[in-house]
């Protein structure tokens, strides 16, 4: 079955293959000396030779290593999906407008869609060829929207039905109010159009997606909610049984409204092409992941993958300096593992070879493209280095997707604690980006990352355990929003504080029943008695006795009150094992901030 050679006195493994299992067979990996590659159905994966052979194991023992090795490679390996491209998940194609701007063309689109057909792209899963700003003629007297001709001397139809032809889907872009943030025609948004321009965007034109940006919106003072509203109900009406997917880009969270009615909203300004603005963006989505959920995602806006130091070329000039390898590993990565839609932004036309690898990497897409719907959530902060956690396979499985994210300029040592990941036991490590397997750990391990460099893994453990801790800035707010001044408004926020864990509280939750704070995924494994432990931020401001309440799955409100002095709320629950919900609440004046929940079951 296996060879071993004894190769200048060091044990090597020759070929090695499964006669009776064609499918799954391990060959020497050349450019990788230190690992094995096991190829399967055309894909692979590598595998740390030194672990397996690096202790002299007798034969049969090395059988045992590479038969576990071989099921591990075959679990993880990415299969057929049959659910590949469903609307419940976070978008994946490119878009015009990051190497682009205004400077489109029928050439440019084509040729793109042309390219991510034939380089991988496509295959990976990048199916959306999206037109940003930038395509329209003047409306007609009668208020029709027409195509800029010079930029597509054959219409749009033409366009969209090669898009079509390849196997691609094709998207639009507009704007809520009168213009759009080009500002190359006026007149050319939905204000007082939405019903005919929905008719030639998705009936005459048949396009599938569309981002509706705000600059002609807030440049008018439109009410955000109703005119997004408004639109996504024109949608329907025009595009009928026809999928269309939205997108809302108000560069900012616009409120937990977007969930109903788009598949994604814009959380931030737009990116570029440089380290200073991946690392904010990042930073402005790390505590938002109660308000994702399948189908309906938090935008970090498109990719810069792609655009390398030095070697950038886009409309944008200087502002595009480009990132390092490192850097472009963080971006594309943490996109995936913050559930972001996955739109490039760079040409596919002369993406780098090393670009194209990162951005089809199977293990890296799989954090993104699966059916849970979730946005990872921090759970421990380390100077500026984090560690981010959300199920794989399955919600409170013993998979888990980890990232260490190192925002800072100077490499870090990540500790990560088994606990703080709600595994426990032998935990089986997968290095998603070296597609290896570096070995096991239990408790604690410690990994160097680079700066601005990340680390991904895919955890396998022997133990799920319950959660213990449950930060504030990973709850749902059901107020929340970022467009008008939360304070004014009523409405709960995050903000930084120096305590425990994700280092953010939860301040402004109260003055009505609707501003609340929710932990919707309370999993307890066993029935019985438990402490639940409120843990709150003492405002310095504030020396008052607040109140609040506390009710457990929709029953009885219990009330509590805190001081300066008085932080810690203990409550004795008796919970049924299954899913909870927590629930703080107070509907007449404000509560104290919340720094976490603790949930620990009570020795019997
Ligand atoms: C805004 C959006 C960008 C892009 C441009 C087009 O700035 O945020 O993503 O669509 O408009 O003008």
């Amino acid at each position: 079955m296996y060879k071993m050679m004894i190769v200048g006195g060091a044990v090597a493994l020759g070929l090695v293959s499964w006669a009776a299992e064609p499918a799954v067979k391990v060959v020497e990996c050349q450019k990788c000396p230190f690992r094995m590659k096991i190829a399967a159905d055309g894909k692979s994966a590598n595998i740390n030779k030194a672990r397996l052979m690096d202790d002299n194991p007798s034969a049969a023992e090395l059988d045992r290593r590479i038969a576990a090795m071989r099921a591990r490679a075959e679990k993880l390996l990415v299969k057929p999906d049959p659910n590949a491209g469903a609307r419940t998940r976070p978008l994946m194609g490119w878009s015009s407008w990051n190497t682009f701007g205004l400077k489109i063309s029928e050439e440019v689109i084509l040729g793109v869609a042309k390219a991510m057909a034939t380089n991988g792209l496509k295959a990976a899963g990048y199916t959306y060829v999206n037109i940003d700003d930038g395509f329209w003629g003047p409306r007609t007297k009668e208020g029709k929207l027409t195509i800029n001709k010079n930029k597509f001397p054959n219409g749009m139809r033409v366009v969209v039905d090669t898009i079509h032809s390849l196997g691609m889907k094709a998207g639009i872009y507009s704007d809520a109010g009168a213009n759009t943030c080009g500002q190359t025609v006026p007149g050319v948004g939905f204000y007082k159009h939405d019903d005919e321009d929905c008719q030639f965007y998705f009936k005459e034109l048949d396009f599938d997606f569309i981002k509706v940006d705000y600059c002609g919106g807030s440049g008018a003072r439109l009410d955000p909610r109703t005119r997004y509203t408004e639109i996504a109900n024109a949608i329907k009406k025009a595009a009928g049984d026809k999928e269309v997917r939205y997108n809302l880009c108000r560069w900012a969270f616009p409120g937990v409204w977007a969930a109903d009615i788009a598949e994604s909203w814009r959380t931030t300004g737009d990116i570029r092409a440089n380290w200073g603005s991946i690392r904010g963006i990042i930073r402005e989505n790390l505590y938002l992941s109660a308000f994702a959920s399948p189908g309906h995602y938090n935008d970090m806006d498109m990719l810069e993958v792609g655009q390398l130091k030095g070697k950038t070329a886009t409309a944008f000039g200087k502002s595009d300096s480009g990132l390092t390898a490192d850097e472009e590993l963080t971006h594309f990565g943490t996109w995936c593992m913050l559930s972001s839609p996955l739109l490039l932004g760079c040409d596919p036309r002369t993406m780098p070879q090393s670009s194209i690898e990162l951005a089809t990497n199977p293990y890296l897409l799989a954090m993104s493209q699966n059916d849970l719907g979730l946005q990872g959530y921090v759970v421990s902060k380390q100077g500026d280095a984090y560690v981010l956690v959300k199920d794989a396979d399955k919600k409170f499985g013993t998979a888990r997707f980890v990232q260490l994210l190192n925002l800072s300029d100077k490499p870090v040592d990540v500790k990560i604690c088994a606990r703080d990941l709600d595994l426990g036991g032998e935990i089986q490590v997968f290095d998603l980006v070296e597609r290896a397997d570096p070995g096991t750990f239990k408790d604690e391990t410690t990994v160097q990352v680079p700066p601005h460099g990340s680390k991904f893994y895919r955890f396998d453990a022997e133990q799920r355990l319950d959660r213990v801790v449950y930060e504030a800035e990973t709850a749902y707010l059901s107020a929340y929003q970022e467009l008008t001044d939360a304070k004014k408004a009523n409405t709960a926020f995050t903000y930084s504080t120096r305590c425990r864990g994700g280092d953010a509280a939860v301040t402004w939750i109260g003055f009505s029943e609707a501003n609340d704070l929710i932990w919707k995924d309370v999993m307890v494994s066993q029935a019985g008695d438990y402490e639940l432990t409120l843990d709150f931020e003492a405002k310095t401001w504030d020396l008052k006795e607040l109140d609040g309440f506390i009710q457990i799955d929709g029953g009885v409100k219990i009330a509590f009150k805190t001081t300066k002095e008085k932080r810690l709320i203990k409550l004795p629950v008796t919970l049924s094992a299954g899913l909870h919900t927590v629930r703080l609440s107070n509907p007449t004046g404000l509560m104290e901030d919340i720094d976490h929940m603790t949930l620990v079951r009570k020795a019997k």
